[in-house]
């Protein structure tokens, strides 16, 4: 019979959108790379039933309660993905927890993560934690999950603390690299991709992702026809992308790009410091340069040539960005050494 360990360090990517966000709530595709600051997250199985987390980054420090009452009454804001995630996990393979039972271990878990990221960038922090929790718990437990899987109790995990979402965040964080991915991992499509020549810039702005969905989802409610002809044009754009990635095609990635920040301005959720980010790193010579994620703060990203790469990079400070050095093409969710 297979030795289960009682403790295991896993870890994921962050993430960064490259095209299609807002789109791909609606059932198109998106395309999202994994970026190499990573989420560590230590997983021990207890001998006493309570649920134990420490996550710094997020100001939660020993937090406990009894494993009876994963869900239950209120759970601070940093908590709530990894505690969710324990809860479906074993809901979904209560076999596992009578598993645990009979082991020595006992049924109690422990959960310690540690980010290389601020969770301030928008690199997916709640995501990757999750996605780690729940591959932590399907090594320590023998459970039989491949990826899809992990992505289909993850993606649930993250809908249901936050309701809203397409899944890229989880997949980048799972699979890692470059993909291709439809809203709820309908399609998730490895892009064979060594190098991407991208500027990142950080607006030093925070916005709720949950907020700027049901915002464009406002506008979408007033204007239906011309909201889904957005999408649908985002939508034709990324498959363009695709294409333009597969061919190292950075001149045209880049015009891409400045169709997709039009695009994702007539949504409404340009705002004005990123948008000075973005017009400051295409005068500096990039090829492109749009928003990542839900827009208003967090990131922008610029396709820039090499010769143009501290240009652009003093034209985002200039504009009151910060540059993030970051590489892509990160591993996806792996153990660790302990
Ligand atoms: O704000 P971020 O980086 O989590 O990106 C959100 C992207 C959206 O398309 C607006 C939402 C989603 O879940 O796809």
């Amino acid at each position: 019979m297979k030795q289960f360990n009682n403790s295991i360090t896993v870890s994921a990517p962050g993430k960064l959108m490259l095209f299609g966000e807002h789109a791909v709530v609606y059932g198109r595709p998106c395309i999202v790379i994994a970026v190499d600051q990573r989420i560590r997250a230590k997983v021990e199985l207890l001998d006493t039933p309570v649920f134990q987390l420490d996550a710094p980054d997020v100001k939660v420090t020993n937090y406990k309660k009894p494993m009876a009452d994963l869900g239950n009454g209120e759970i601070p804001k940093g908590a709530k993905f990894v505690e969710m995630a324990i809860k479906k996990f074993f809901n979904r393979h209560p076999e596992r927890s009578r598993t645990i039972r009979h082991r020595a271990h006992g049924q109690g878990v422990k959960v310690t993560t540690a980010s290389e990221f601020s969770s301030k960038f928008g690199f997916g922090s709640s995501s990757a934690a999750t996605v780690c929790t729940i591959y932590a718990l399907t090594e320590l437990t023998g459970a039989k999950l491949d990826k899809k899987d992990i992505f289909d109790l993850s993606y649930k995990t993250v809908l249901n603390v936050q309701k809203k979402g397409s899944g890229f965040d989880v997949a980048a964080a799972i699979y890692g690299g470059t993909l291709y991915f439809v809203t709820g991992g309908k399609k998730i499509i490895s892009l064979p991709v060594n190098h991407l020549p991208i500027i990142i810039g950080y607006s030093g702005i925070k916005f709720d992702t949950v907020r700027l969905i049901n915002q464009v989802a406002e506008k979408a409610k007033k204007y239906p026809k011309l909201i889904d002809n957005i999408y649908s044009s985002i939508g034709k754009l990324v498959e363009q992308a695709r294409q333009a990635i597969l061919k190292s095609d950075y001149v045209y990635l880049g015009k891409l790009m400045n169709i997709n920040e039009g695009y994702l301005a007539a949504l409404g959720v340009e705002g004005k410091k990123l948008a000075d980010m973005i017009y400051a790193a295409r005068k500096a010579g990039a090829y492109g340069a749009k928003l990542s994620g839900a827009g208003m703060g967090d990131c922008m990203v610029a396709v820039t040539p090499k010769h143009k790469t501290q240009a652009v990079k003093n034209g985002i400070t200039s504009a009151g960005g910060e540059v993030i050095d970051v590489k892509t093409q990160a591993e996806g969710i792996r153990i660790e050494p302990d």
